[in-house]
């Protein structure tokens, strides 16, 4: 089988993920690394052993050799991108969100229509091996009518910095950012209805706590506390056209004990947490059961589902089969994300 030639733009800091996840397929072999940082570019080369080193994507996107890249930059950058990436021909993965802006989505959607090229957003937590066995047990009807999902990410502290703490080239803080993972997820899983509307509130109470010591967090390659244009924490309540709800609540300062994760699904025959922890509830014999499935992990791998996300994607590119995470979804997630933000500014529930 001929590998598939990867090229990755963007060589921060989640761009190892992608870069590790390549090196592990037999059928991919990475021969591009673009970053505007030449310096960056040149060690994520010499680490995966890639042949061309750019700091202008449009150079690596008119290198021949590569058929498909992941986009691994800031998020004002994805749409630009994405659409020129599909317009040269090469399939694209690009990290999540989307975009910035509905009106970008739908640019990258009529671009992937028109090219015919795969388009696979990264949804990463769609491609975890417990969200994957709870779609099952969702599909075969174990859980009913799911009517109700819980979407949590609070970091007590955690504002990246740099680039996510700009508005301008982030979109947003941690609704954008980490928000999108979870609401995605339980979107997701709840067998994406449409949504309806969304009522949201966002805070600029805390700012981004440099001054805090002794706790490390995820931090932007070029990190930098001098700006911070986004929101602390963000909640909201999205409704779905066939009567369900979603309630979210993210941020990257809180005054909160500690961190927490949780998605969590309510059908009319169960429920079940994915995050913290796996746990099926149900009821057998007038009692309730919390079932715990034995799988290797309690939580998400992250690791694991990076290489599984690559791997579908490489999958689809040989195939043509359109990504369990299409364009389509991205599009979705960004008239959420952008309806919650306008509630907020606007105080108001938006209809979408
Ligand atoms: N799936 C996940 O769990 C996950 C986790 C973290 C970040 N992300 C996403 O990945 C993307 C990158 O985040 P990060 O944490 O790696 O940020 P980062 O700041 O560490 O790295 C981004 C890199 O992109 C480069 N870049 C920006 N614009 C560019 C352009 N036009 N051309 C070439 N290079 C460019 C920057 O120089 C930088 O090196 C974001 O969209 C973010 O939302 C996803």
């Amino acid at each position: 089988m001929n590998k598939m030639k990867i090229g990755v733009i963007g060589a921060g800091s989640i761009s190892d993920m992608h870069f590790e996840s390549y090196a592990k397929q037999a059928d991919a072999e990475l021969v591009a690394v673009c970053d505007l940082n030449r310096q960056r570019a040149e060690d994520k080369a010499a680490k995966y052993n890639v042949e061309h080193i750019y700091t202008d994507y449009r150079e690596l996107l008119a290198n021949p050799e590569v058929e498909a890249v992941s986009i691994c930059t800031w998020n004002n950058t994805h749409a630009e991108i994405s659409i020129a990436a599909l317009r040269a021909g090469k399939h694209v993965l690009v990290e999540k969100p989307l975009c910035k802006t509905v009106e970008e989505a739908e640019r990258i959607q009529d671009a992937v229509r028109e090219t015919g090229k795969i388009l696979q957003v990264g949804f990463v937590r769609r491609y975890d091996t417990n969200a994957q066995l709870v779609k099952r047990f969702i599909d075969n009807g174990d859980l009913g009518e799911l009517y109700y999902a819980k979407a949590s990410c609070l970091r007590r502290l955690g504002n990246p910095g740099g680039w996510f703490a700009d508005s301008e080239r982030s979109g947003g803080g941690p609704l954008i950012d980490i928000g999108v993972h979870v609401i995605d997820l339980c979107w997701y899983l709840m067998g994406r209805p449409k949504p309806v509307s969304v009522s949201g509130h966002t805070y600029n109470k805390l700012g981004n706590r440099a001054n805090v010591r002794n706790l490390s967090f995820y931090k932007a390659a070029d990190y930098n506390v001098d700006l911070n244009t986004v929101e602390d924490m963000a909640n909201a309540l999205i409704r779905f056209e066939n009567g369900a709800s979603l309630m979210v609540d993210v941020s990257f300062t809180l005054h909160a004990k500690k961190d927490e994760i949780a998605v969590k699904l309510y059908g009319d025959k169960g429920g079940v947490e994915l995050e913290p922890e796996l746990v099926l509830v149900t009821e057998m014999l007038d009692t309730i059961l919390n079932v715990a499935p034995q799988t290797d992990s309690k939580s998400i791998n992250i690791t694991e589902a990076f290489n599984q996300e690559i791997s579908h994607f490489l999958t689809c590119c040989r195939t043509g089969n359109s990504p369990i995470s299409p364009v389509e979804d991205g599009l979705t997630m960004m008239k959420i994300l952008c309806g919650i933000y306008e509630s907020a500014a606007k105080g108001q529930e938006i209809r979408l």
